[in-house]
């Protein structure tokens, strides 16, 4: 089931990981991939902020949030993501591949939502950006989270991960009314975990070239 938009002619596909930090979007994001790889379809992975020079901007960010204005954050943000759609993830979606992006809009909406932004005007600012075919909304609570960060990763909590706000971020997420948001209860297993996510988004390839190609 592959839906035309009306921004491009996209073939592809776009699946994309949401949620607040710690839910696991990366580990899923990797083992969709090899998986997805493994039934012979071609994948791109990425992820926002992306690697780009603004993504290097926003990592600034994470130790000293505090010296930019809003306006200047949300706006790193979502250059990042105006470049991100025109150099990788149009180009891909025109060439029928799948892509698998860690981190979208939907995160500017419920991160700068919670700083203050309209949501409304945040997916209106961010309605160049094509909509995604599936946004999995990892779900588990903050303190699971934050745990998996501290312990699981070794890391500390950067200022987006220690901020009061990821409650009201987390709020927003589930807040937002689109179709194509499936939320995926992150909580149990990476294994179990992995095959709700497998079973959201295997009914959205079937009619792409993959496995048969994959096998000549
Ligand atoms: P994260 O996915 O944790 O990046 P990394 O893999 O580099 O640790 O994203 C970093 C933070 O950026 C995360 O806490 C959420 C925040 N963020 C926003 O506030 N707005 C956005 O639009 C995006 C994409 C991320």
């Amino acid at each position: 089931m592959i839906h035309p938009t009306n921004k491009d002619e996209k073939k592809g596909v776009l699946i994309v990981f949401e949620g607040t930090d710690g839910t696991g979007k990366s580990t899923q994001q990797k083992l969709l991939a090899d998986y997805l790889n493994s039934l012979g379809h071609q994948v791109v992975t990425t992820r926002e902020p992306t690697d780009g020079p603004f993504g290097q901007k926003i990592r600034n960010l994470y130790v000293n949030r505090g010296n930019y204005t809003a306006e200047d954050e949300l706006s790193l943000f979502l250059n990042d993501r105006r470049e991100h759609v025109e150099t990788l993830l149009t180009p891909a979606l025109n060439e029928g591949k799948i892509i698998l992006c860690d981190r979208y809009f939907l995160s500017t909406v419920a991160y700068q939502g919670a700083i203050g932004f309209d949501i409304e005007d945040l997916l209106q600012r961010n309605s160049f950006a094509p909509d995604p075919d599936i946004a999995l909304l990892f779900q588990a609570p903050l303190e699971t989270g934050r745990h998996r960060i501290t312990s699981g990763r070794g890391d500390t909590l950067n200022d987006f991960e220690k901020s009061e706000s990821l409650v009201r971020v987390a709020e927003i997420f589930r807040s937002i009314n689109r179709s194509y948001i499936q939320p995926v209860d992150a909580t149990g297993s990476i294994e179990e975990v992995h095959q709700r996510v497998v079973s959201l988004v295997l009914p959205l390839l079937s009619g792409l070239p993959g496995p048969s190609l994959a096998q000549e």
